[in-house]
């Protein structure tokens, strides 16, 4: 096994060698980060500096901090906060091939502390509304959603048939610019969301594009809100459709079936004015 010394720029590190070598240690770590299927994963996987910088914003404690091979010929671009103690991995790129194969490698990633899961109780009697997505699949617009739900004051986020089995998911991470660490976004099924909305006494509105309101009457709502938006395929569910009493539309051109649903999460935290 050859070792390549590269001096490492900030935070201010002794020579790191570049690991070559699969068997590494650290390198099966990150494999077995990888591979885990896990809900409740004890370490998670943090892609780039800006997701990272906001995980230790948000109190994450980090166990390693790792920088592939390419990330060296443009000097490191290095998270801010990152502690002398978190040891550093570099690896070259023939490892970070191997690690990742066809999945996306990041310059810069972080193995992390897996924080307590959120609950539906920790969202009990916060400010602002409930964003309920029932039945979003697309990790893009999950990702999208929490992003807009956190930066316009929504109380969290609630997770209906999304096919994840941790909000830790690396793919969310990334797609929420890390604020899925900073608003809490909770996994829950349909009947406990149903009852939690019912002790919390939340007026359920929910989001259609056939719906017959304009949804700029939302504004005059003063009663905190369960804001629920359907799945890409299939709209809100007749679960949630039975509990609403309050039927939004954004109006559109006839020419559009329907908008995306992180754009109509977007308007409508705007229209609610939580900014
Ligand atoms: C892609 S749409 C789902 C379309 C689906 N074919 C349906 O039957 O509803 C995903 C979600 O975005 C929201 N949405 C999309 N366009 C909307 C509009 N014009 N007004 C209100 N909500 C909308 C709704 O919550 C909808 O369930």
């Amino acid at each position: 096994m050859v070792a390549t010394a590269i001096e490492v720029a900030e935070p201010a590190r002794e020579t790191v060698h570049a690991i070559d070598d699969t068997r590494h240690p650290a390198v099966r770590r990150v494999a077995d980060v990888l591979r885990a299927r896990s809900g409740r994963p004890r370490v998670f996987l943090i892609d780039d500096t800006e997701n990272i910088e906001q995980a230790l914003a948000c109190g994450i404690a980090l166990d390693s901090l790792y920088v592939t091979g390419a990330a060296i010929d443009g000097g490191l671009p290095a998270p801010v906060g990152v502690g002398p103690d978190v040891p550093l991995h570099v690896l070259d790129e023939t490892v970070t091939r191997t690690l990742f194969g066809e999945r996306r490698s990041a310059r810069v990633f972080a193995l992390a502390h897996a924080p307590r899961p959120p609950r539906l109780r920790d969202l009990a009697g916060a400010a602002g509304d409930v964003v309920v997505l029932d039945g979003v699949r697309i990790v893009g617009n999950i990702g999208a959603i929490t992003r807009t739900a956190c930066a316009l004051g929504a109380a969290g986020v609630v997770l209906l048939d999304s096919g994840l089995r941790t909000t830790l998911d690396r793919r969310l991470v990334r797609a929420s610019r890390g604020l899925v660490f900073a608003t809490p976004v909770v996994l829950a099924r349909r009947a406990e969301c149903i009852d939690f909305i019912r002790q919390e006494r939340l007026t359920v509105a929910a989001l259609s594009a056939d719906a017959a309101a304009p949804l700029s009457t939302i504004r005059r709502v003063e009663e905190r809100l369960a804001l629920v938006l359907g799945g890409e395929r299939d709209g809100v569910s007749p679960d949630l459709a039975a509990v609403a009493t309050r039927h939004y539309a954004i109006p559109m051109t006839p020419r559009a079936e329907s908008l995306n649903v992180s754009v109509a999460a977007g308007i409508a935290l705007y229209e609610r004015g939580l900014g």
